[in-house]
């Protein structure tokens, strides 16, 4: 518009005045969200939206394997108490995350070293991948654990991690961490003590309270709970079962292998808390996938957050039209939204994902939702 029409000088002292507040907005830390006509060259919606979002993303175990090597060798348990590798999705970055809510890390363990209890507002797993010899001590419970066994360390448990035997072990993580940050609920306390002679003494190693198979022992009967132990454990915020053996999570796959499945999902099957039948932690949960040779699902769409890390197998997952291939030990990150297809890429093996879901809090918050495609293409809504 000309500057000389009438209507021209209105339309540039409006958009130098607008220009103006929008500046001064931006110097007083404040956003304009308004809706804005066609004239005004100022697109509130496309800024409000245009915040950092995580992407699909495979992260290689062979590339990690070798960095955990080199951080072994460089970095000693003297310099660190935690020598962890951080799975950083590339559209959160800077911040420490895999998807919004949670993060992967690795971790390889040297023979025969185990660090000092600490406890943390986010709540962890620990995965075995290698070694026979990991090692996490919950509130009381040495657990040693191998490849598939899954070990709980719930929001404010003491726990140490580290390695029993002479060989090398590789476990990988998942914490709610970014989640509970969003929150800004994060804290971690390194001072353990224990009660000696009525007295508060600082301890290096936790005294075992409970035998090291407790949890195998009273929990691992699906379907039978003894009445005669308190199921309160720790500081009562998860599921009562410290660790969930590969074993047992074996047996319910083999026994499943011949039946349909969910064609958009596989064979699924779920770790939960026993005694209440929900999820391990009140916020993110766990569960395995099995793809069966050749088997190929169906596009699904879900509002939570995944991270996928094949146990077994090797294939590939289309999310949002793009090919992802992946395979054992590596961690797929799947955004909430995403449409999703996972493809076995063996007609002789299974592949078998260990999957995180954000799918707890989004459910306690009413967010959750899921969708499907048929074979014809027809949009199905699940939930
Ligand atoms: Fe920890």
């Amino acid at each position: 518009m000309s500057l000389d029409h009438p209507q021209g000088h209105e339309t540039s002292n409006r958009q130098a005045a607008l220009q103006g507040l929008y500046d001064d907005l931006a110097r007083k830390n404040m956003f304009p969200f308004w809706a804005t006509s066609a004239d005004v060259d100022n697109d509130e919606v496309k800024q409000l939206m245009a915040t950092a979002k995580a992407v699909p993303f495979v992260w290689k175990y062979s590339d990690i394997e070798p960095l955990l090597q080199t951080a072994a060798r460089l970095v000693t348990m003297d310099d660190s108490e935690r020598r962890s590798l951080i799975l950083c999705n590339p559209g959160l970055a800077p911040k420490r995350a895999s998807v919004s809510t949670m993060y992967t890390a690795y971790r390889l363990n040297d023979p025969d070293e185990i660090m000092p209890p600490h406890k943390h507002s986010p709540s962890a797993i620990r995965f075995g991948l290698t070694g026979q010899g990991n090692f996490t001590g919950v509130e009381g419970e040495d657990i040693t654990f191998g490849p598939g066994d899954m070990v709980l360390t719930p929001n404010d448990a003491w726990h140490n991690h580290g390695t029993v035997g002479g060989e090398q072990a590789v476990n990988l993580s998942v914490l709610d961490l970014p989640l509970v940050e969003t929150l800004h609920a994060v804290h971690f306390d390194h001072h353990y003590t224990e009660m000696v002679d009525g007295k508060e003494v600082a301890k290096k190693v936790q005294t075992a309270l409970y035998p090291t198979d407790y949890s195998q022992r009273i929990y691992g009967e699906g379907g039978l709970k003894p009445r005669f132990v308190n199921h309160r454990r720790g500081a009562g915020k998860s599921s009562p079962m410290y660790v969930y053996r590969w074993e047992r999570m074996q047996a319910v796959l083999d026994a499943h292998k011949d039946w349909d499945g969910d064609p958009h999902e596989g064979i699924v099957v779920d770790y939960i808390d026993p005694i209440t039948g929900g999820p391990v932690f009140p916020t993110i949960s766990f569960y395995v996938q099995m793809l069966r040779p050749g088997e190929r699902t169906l596009p699904q769409r879900e509002t939570a957050s995944l991270l996928l890390a094949p146990f077994e197998g090797a294939g590939h997952s289309i999310i949002d039209g793009e090919r992802y291939d992946w395979a054992q030990f590596d961690t797929l990150a799947v955004p909430g939204g995403s449409w999703v297809e996972h493809v076995n890429g063996s007609d002789s093996a299974p592949v078998i994902f260990f999957g995180a879901t954000d799918a707890p809090t989004q459910r306690k918050l009413m967010l959750y939702r899921r969708w499907g495609r048929n074979k014809a293409g027809d949009l199905l809504s699940f939930e």
